[in-house]
């Protein structure tokens, strides 16, 4: 059999990790969220809960990955050893397999429009309009061509492997989306207008943390934001060499990921209130907008008020989106390409091709039905699957996964974890405190009593 890759460097891991973790769910969900919630005070919100459970299961994952070297069906099988758990830990694997392909099915079709919209502000460089309305008005060709596009970049990237893939684009991709969105945020905040933007995002209004409901939603969105629960972050784990002290780099990619989260609402913020300046309507029903209409309608506004530099500017966001969504769908896409790989024999570019083909089919149903299925599978995805996956890791490496193998695997690349705050708080952590507090989430959710 061949040798199993490994990520060449440190560096490589933390930019494919933190290109996972940043993507939509950051520079869109992330923005509108915290101006409709309360601002700072979400904010604040946000960066407890996701040090206080994002990061203990993603430390699950990467733990659990890097221990078993293997896809998640495969880790979560062998860490239950000959038990009755066994079951559980492959279904465990299997079904995260099913929630990342589901989640790149409604995530390309996303990102296919951010693309269409990126080819639109080129093409308005060039005043060529008749193919600039057929660009921005939603049609069924239209979609199905970009997402299309869209898959195919991504099957592409998981063709060429960890090394020549994964870990070569996203340390190309991802120094390009932070100086992109950091050029984007000062321009934008020189606007007139923006001002009042960052105060709305900025000035905390602790009132609205009242809202239970505010806290499910501020956990689902810390989940899907750092990729947790399908898998991806316990297969990136498994691509990590036994040098590297887990703990720090979990630490690294969370604050990654938070940073550009908050940085990201730096520039949403401010844009939309820029965007006011220029006339356009930015409260629909008292509510600031959030949704598509903020970025295809609000934003697309801002930019053709913006003279001889729109154009440009558009560009640059577009493209910031589009690397953003890339940088996320390889490693969605890698879940079931490591897991049919490495369980069914089958090379890797036929994996890819064959998973990326079904995905995108999925993607095309959901297209031709959007009204009834769209929400569907993003509700059932990332508020239902994925928290209950993240509960089911922890459950299985807190009570199923022995303690001393836990320990000889963290120690590795941080030999004095032993003496360290972190394996005093974490494991106990893991098995007890994060398994009833998703769950309380997960009840509320699902059943919403306040
Ligand atoms: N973290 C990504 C985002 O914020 C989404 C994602 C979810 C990626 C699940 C991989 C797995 O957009």
């Amino acid at each position: 059999m061949a040798v199993r890759e490994q990520f060449s460097s440190r560096a490589g891991f933390v930019m494919a990790a933190a290109g996972s973790a940043v993507g939509l769910g950051n520079i869109w969900g992330f923005p509108t969220q915290a101006a409709g919630n309360g601002g700072a005070a979400f904010v604040l919100m946000y960066v407890a809960l996701a040090f206080l459970l994002a990061y203990p299961v993603l430390m699950t994952e990467l733990l659990l990955g890097r221990y078993a070297r293997a896809n998640a069906a495969t880790a979560l099988e062998k860490v239950s050893h000959d038990t009755p758990w066994q079951g559980l830990g492959r279904f465990t694997g299997y079904y995260g397999m099913v929630v990342a392909s589901l989640i790149l099915s409604f995530y390309a079709i996303i990102a296919g429009w951010m693309l269409a919209y990126l080819v639109e502000a080129f093409v308005s460089l060039f005043g060529l309009s008749a193919a600039e309305s057929w660009l921005t008005s939603s049609s069924f060709a239209r979609d199905f061509l970009f997402c299309g596009i869209f898959m195919l970049l991504t099957m592409g990237v998981i063709v060429g492997g960890v090394k020549k893939g994964i870990e070569k684009w996203s340390s190309l991709m991802m120094p390009s989306l932070l100086f992109l969105l950091l050029c984007l945020i000062v321009y934008v905040l020189l606007q007139p207008g923006a001002l009042e933007g960052l105060k709305v995002y900025l000035i905390p209004d602790f009132s609205q943390l009242a809202d239970p409901g505010l806290l499910i939603s501020a956990l689902g969105q810390a989940f899907f934001s750092l990729s947790l629960g399908v898998g991806t972050m316990l297969v990136y784990g498994s691509y990590l060499s036994k040098e590297d002290s887990l703990p720090k780099l979990g630490f690294l990619v969370t604050l990654v990921d938070m940073g550009v989260a908050f940085a990201a609402g730096l520039l949403i913020l401010p844009a939309i209130f820029v965007a006011q300046n220029y006339g356009a309507e930015i409260y629909t029903d008292g509510a600031l907008v959030a949704g598509p209409d903020l970025i295809f309608r609000i934003l697309p506004h801002l930019f053709d008020s913006m003279g001889s530099v729109g154009p440009w500017v558009a560009v640059a966001f577009f493209l910031l989106m589009s690397l953003a969504a890339l940088t996320s769908s390889i490693s969605m896409l890698e879940v079931p390409v490591a897991l049919v790989v490495e369980r069914r024999q089958v090379s890797r570019p036929r994996a890819a091709l064959l998973i990326g083909t079904i995905i995108f089919g999925v993607s095309a149903g959901i297209m031709l039905n959007f009204d009834s299925w769209f929400g569907w599978v993003v509700d059932f995805t990332t508020k239902y699957s994925q928290p209950l996956l993240g509960l089911l890791m922890c459950v299985i490496a807190g009570w199923v996964w022995r303690r001393s193998e836990l320990l000889i695997e963290i120690q590795k690349g941080h030999p004095e974890i032993e003496d360290t705050l972190f394996w005093k708080i974490w494991p106990r952590y893991m098995k007890y405190i994060c398994p009833v507090l998703i769950l309380i989430t997960f009840i509320h959710s699902v059943y919403p009593i306040v």
